[in-house]
C-alpha cells in the first residue's frame, strides 16, 4: 500500500547498476589495505574464519534488513525512519537512527579521505620508480617522514575530498551510477593482475594455506571485536548509506538476491587482495604483522626489486585509489540526501558544505600523524580514535538498531511484502535478523568491555 513513493534523488537505471554502485561503495580501502593487516595482526586463518562468519550470520542479514528499510522509504535515512516509525506506530525518536547514520558517514569520510591520500601519493611514488632498490629500514623511512609532513597528506587529502565531491554533486545517476560502473570493471582487472602476479611468485600456496588455515590459538577477544566491525565497515552497513542506496532502487527488483551478489562480490576482493598481497609478502620474507604499514612500507619493497617493479606497484596504487573513490562517493550521501529533503539545498551545494566540513575535520586525522601524535585518548590518536568508534563502536550499534527495528518493530507483513522473497527464504533471513545478529552483536560487544576493563 505504501509501495507508491518516490525518491526525489533519482533512481539507479537498473538491477545491475544498484549492484556495481552497491559494490563500489563496498570494496574500498576496508577491503585492499585494511583486511589484509588486520587479518596478519591477528594471526591469518582463523581470523579470516570469524570473519566470514560476521558476514555470513550478521552483516549479510542485516544488509538485506537495510536495503529494505531505504526501498520502504525512499527516503534519507532521517526522514525514512521517521515515516517508517510513523507507520509503523513506533517511536519518533527512530529518526535519530538515521541521524547517527549521517554523522557515521560524515566522519568516516573525513580520514578516509587522508588515506585515499596516501594511496593518490604512493602511485606517484611507484610511478617515479622511488622504491627502486629501497630496503625495508629505508621504505620504512620514507612512509614515516610522508606521514611526518603535515603540508603533503593536507595537499593529498585535499585533492581526494576535491575529486569525491566532483563525483558527488553531479548525482545519483549521472554522477554516483556513471562513475562507478566505469571504474569497477578496472578494479577487477587490475586485482586479478595482481593474483596473477602473486601466483608467478611461486608463494602463492604458501599464502593461500596462511589465510585458510585456522589456528584459533592465536585469537584474541579483541580479534572478535574487531572482525565484527570489520564486516560492518567493509560492507557499508549500519550507517544509512545502504539505505539511503536502497531508497533509490527500482520497485520489483529481488531485494535478497541483490544484496547477496555484492556481499559475495566484496568478500572476493577482500580474499583476492589477501591473494594478491601475502605471495609478495612471503615471497620477500616480509612480516604480515606489519599493520597498518603494510601495503604502504612492506609492499613497496617488494616492488622495488621485482621486475616490471614499477608497473605492478603504479597498477597497485591505482587499485587503492579507485577502490577509496568509488567508496569516498558514497559515504556523504545519506548527509546529502538529508540537507536536499529536509532543506532544500541543491546537490551541489549541499556537496560544497559538507564536502568541506569533512575536509576540515579530516585535517585533525592529518595532524594526529604528525604534530598531534602525542595527544592520546584511551589510548588512542584522533585518527585511530575516529576509526575505532566509527567502526567497531557506530556502525554495529547501528546494525543492531537497524535490525531492531527491521524485525521487532516492523510488521511482518511490512517487510515480508517489501522483500517479496519465498516464505522459506524469509523466514531463516528473520530468524537471522531478529536472534542470530543482535545476539551476536550484543555479546561481541560485551566481549569488548571486557577488554577495555
Ligand atoms: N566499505 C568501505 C571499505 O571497505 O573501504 C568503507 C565504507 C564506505 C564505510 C562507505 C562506510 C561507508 F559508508
Amino acid at each position: 500500500m505504501t509501495n507508491k513513493r518516490e525518491s526525489i534523488h533519482g533512481q539507479w537505471s537498473s538491477r545491475w547498476a544498484f549492484i556495481l554502485a552497491a559494490t563500489g561503495a563496498a570494496v574500498g580501502l576496508g577491503n585492499i589495505w585494511k583486511f589484509p593487516y588486520i587479518m596478519g595482526q591477528n594471526g591469518g586463518g582463523a581470523f579470516v574464519v570469524l570473519y566470514l562468519a560476521c558476514i555470513l550470520l550478521v552483516a549479510t542479514p542485516i544488509f538485506i534488513a537495510e536495503v529494505m528499510l531505504g526501498r520502504r522509504a525512499r527516503r534519507s535515512p532521517v526522514q525514512g525512519m521517521t515515516v517508517l516509525a510513523q507507520e509503523e506506530r513506533a517511536s519518533p525518536a527512530w529518526k535519530y537512527l538515521g541521524w547517527m547514520g549521517v554523522i557515521a558517514g560524515f566522519l568516516i569520510l573525513s580520514y578516509y579521505s587522508v588515506i585515499m591520500g596516501w594511496a593518490m601519493a604512493y602511485v606517484e611514488r611507484a610511478m617515479t620508480g622511488s622504491f627502486n632498490g629501497l630496503d625495508g629500514a629505508a621504505l620504512q623511512r620514507m612512509f614515516e617522514s610522508f606521514k611526518a609532513n603535515p603540508m603533503e597528506l593536507l595537499f593529498w587529502h585535499s585533492l581526494a575530498m576535491l575529486i569525491t565531491m566532483l563525483v558527488v554533486v553531479r548525482g545519483v545517476r549521472a554522477g554516483l551510477q556513471a562513475f562507478t560502473v566505469l571504474l569497477m570493471p578496472a578494479l577487477f582487472v587490475i586485482l586479478l593482475l595482481l593474483v596473477g602476479y602473486g601466483v608467478s611468485t611461486g608463494y602463492f600456496g604458501a599464502a593461500f594455506s596462511y589465510m585458510f588455515t585456522p589456528d584459533f590459538s592465536k585469537l584474541t577477544a579483541h580479534s572478535v571485536v574487531v572482525a565484527l566491525g570489520h564486516s560492518f565497515f567493509t560492507l557499508s552497513i549500519g550507517m544509512g548509506l545502504i539505505m539511503a542506496y536502497g531508497s533509490y532502487m527500482p520497485e520489483k527488483v529481488s531485494i535478497g538476491q541483490t544484496a547477496l551478489l555484492v556481499v559475495a562480490a566484496d568478500t572476493t576482493v577482500a580474499l583476492l587482495a589477501g591473494l594478491a598481497i601475502y605471495p609478495v609478502v612471503f615471497a620477500n620474507g616480509l612480516e604480515p604483522s606489519a599493520g597498518p604499514g603494510l601495503v604502504f612500507q612492506t609492499l613497496p619493497i617488494a616492488f622495488g626489486h621485482m621486475p616490471l617493479g614499477v608497473l605492478i606497484g603504479t597498477l597497485f596504487f591505482a587499485l587503492l585509489t579507485l577502490a577509496a573513490w568509488t567508496s569516498s562517493i558514497s559515504m556523504i550521501e545519506p548527509a546529502i540526501a538529508h540537507v536536499v529533503e529536509k532543506r532544500g539545498w541543491t546537490r551541489v551545494k549541499a556537496g560544497i558544505w559538507l564536502g568541506l566540513g569533512a575536509w576540515l575535520l579530516g585535517i585533525a586525522s592529518v595532524l594526529s600523524f604528525n604534530h598531534w601524535n602525542e595527544f592520546k585518548l584511551f589510548g588512542k590518536t584522533f585518527f585511530e580514535l575516529l576509526d575505532f568508534a566509527t567502526s567497531n563502536i557506530m556502525l554495529p550499534l547501528g546494525g543492531l538498531l537497524i535490525a531492531i527495528f527491521a524485525t521487532w518493530i516492523m510488521r511482518r507483513e511490512s517487510s515480508f511484502d517489501e522483500l517479496g522473497m519465498s516464505e522459506r527464504a524469509y523466514t531463516l533471513w528473520r530468524i537471522l535478523t531478529r536472534y542470530v545478529a543482535p545476539l551476536g552483536i550484543v555479546v561481541i560487544f560485551l566481549y569488548g568491555l571486557g577488554i577495555l576493563a
